[in-house]
C-alpha cells in the first residue's frame, strides 16, 4: 500500500493506473478506522482494480463548538488496518494540502439539509460536499463507498453525484454493529464506560420502532413510544428520533415508501447517530 500525502503525486499514480485500465474504487474516511470503514475497503477490493482510502479529519464539516480537535486519531493503527484491508493506496493529506490558508470556494447543499444532522450541525453537510467533490476530482473514482450509518450523508452524496455530474458510482454499504447492537463509530472510544453502556439502548429503540411500524403502528406513535424508551435508558440528550421518507428525507406522507428512523443522541464528549431503514414493496398497516 502506497501513502501518499500529496495531491499532485496521488493525480500522477492514479492517472497511470487509470491508463493501465485499472477502476478505482474510492473509500473517503476521517480515520480511526473500525469494521465499518474496513467492510467498505473489502467491498471496493471485490469491484475494483485499485482501492483508495483517504484518511482526513475535514475542518470544514465541524462547527465551531464541535469535537474536531477531539475527533480520534492515530495514523500508524489505520495504516495497519487498511493495508490488511487490501487498500492499494492511502491518501493523507494535511489541512494545508487540501485547502491552502483557506478555501476560497465552497459547495453549499440545498437540499435534505433541514432536518437529522442538517438541522443541529449547520453548514455540516457544506463541509461534507466540499471535501468530497475535491476528493472526486482528485481521485477520479469509478465507485465510492460510503457507510449507511450515515443516511442522511449517502442521500446528499447521491445529490452532490448527480448535480455535478461526476461519473461515480455510489454504494452505501450496510452499517457494522457491536454485538451488543452499537453501530460502530470511530468516536465511540470518547465515551465513558457509562455512557457506553447506556449507547445500546440508541439501536434497540430504532429497532423497536421499526418492529412496531412493520406490525402495523403509525410512524408517529413507534416514534412517540421510543422517545418514552430513549428517555428512560439513557442520560444522553436526544438531538432528535425522527421517521422520514428515504432517500427523500421528508415528511412521510405514502405508507408504501421507504423510511428512515434515525436518532442522534449527544454525551458528554461525543454526539452519537444511528439509523434504520424500513423498505416496503407492501403497504404498511
Ligand atoms: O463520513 C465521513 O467520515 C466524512 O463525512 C467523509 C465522507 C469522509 C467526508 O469528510
Amino acid at each position: 500500500m502506497k501513502i501518499v500525502n500529496r495531491i499532485d503525486e496521488l493525480r500522477t499514480m492514479l492517472t497511470e493506473e487509470k491508463a493501465n485500465g485499472k477502476t478505482i474504487g474510492f473509500v473517503p474516511t476521517m480515520g480511526y478506522l473500525h469494521e465499518g470503514h474496513l467492510s467498505l475497503i473489502h467491498e471496493a477490493r471485490k469491484e475494483n482494480g485499485i482501492v483508495v482510502i483517504s484518511i482526513f479529519v475535514n475542518p470544514l464539516q465541524f462547527g465551531p463548538d464541535e469535537d474536531f480537535d477531539q475527533y480520534p486519531r492515530n495514523i500508524e493503527r489505520d495504516e495497519a488496518l487498511a493495508r490488511e484491508a487490501g487498500a492499494d493506496y492511502l491518501f493523507y493529506p494535511t489541512v494545508a494540502e487540501m485547502y491552502g490558508e483557506r478555501p476560497t470556494v465552497t459547495v453549499k447543499v440545498h437540499e435534505r439539509t433541514d432536518c437529522l444532522c442538517g438541522k443541529s450541525r449547520p453548514g455540516h453537510f457544506d463541509g461534507v460536499a466540499t471535501v468530497l467533490t475535491k476528493l472526486f476530482n482528485i481521485i477520479g473514482p469509478a465507485r465510492a463507498y460510503f457507510g449507511l450509518k450515515d443516511a442522511q450523508q449517502v442521500a446528499i452524496v447521491e445529490g452532490l453525484i448527480h448535480d455535478f455530474n461526476f461519473p461515480i458510482e455510489l454504494v452505501g454499504v450496510e452499517i457494522k454493529r457491536e454485538e451488543d447492537g452499537l453501530a460502530l463509530s470511530s468516536r465511540n472510544v470518547n465515551l465513558t464506560s457509562d455512557e457506553r453502556a447506556e449507547a445500546v439502548h440508541i439501536s434497540r429503540c430504532l429497532f423497536k420502532i421499526k418492529e412496531a411500524i412493520d406490525s402495523g403502528m403509525t410512524p408517529e406513535a413507534a416514534i412517540a413510544e421510543g422517545r418514552g424508551y430513549l428517555h428512560s435508558h439513557t442520560a444522553g440528550t436526544i438531538d432528535y428520533l425522527e421517521a422520514l421518507s428515504y432517500p427523500e428525507l421528508k415528511p412521510i406522507t405514502d405508507v408504501r415508501e421507504a423510511i428512515i428512523v434515525a436518532a442522534a443522541v449527544q454525551y458528554s464528549k461525543v454526539r452519537l447517530i444511528d439509523n434504520v431503514i424500513i423498505k416496503t414493496e407492501q403497504p404498511r398497516g
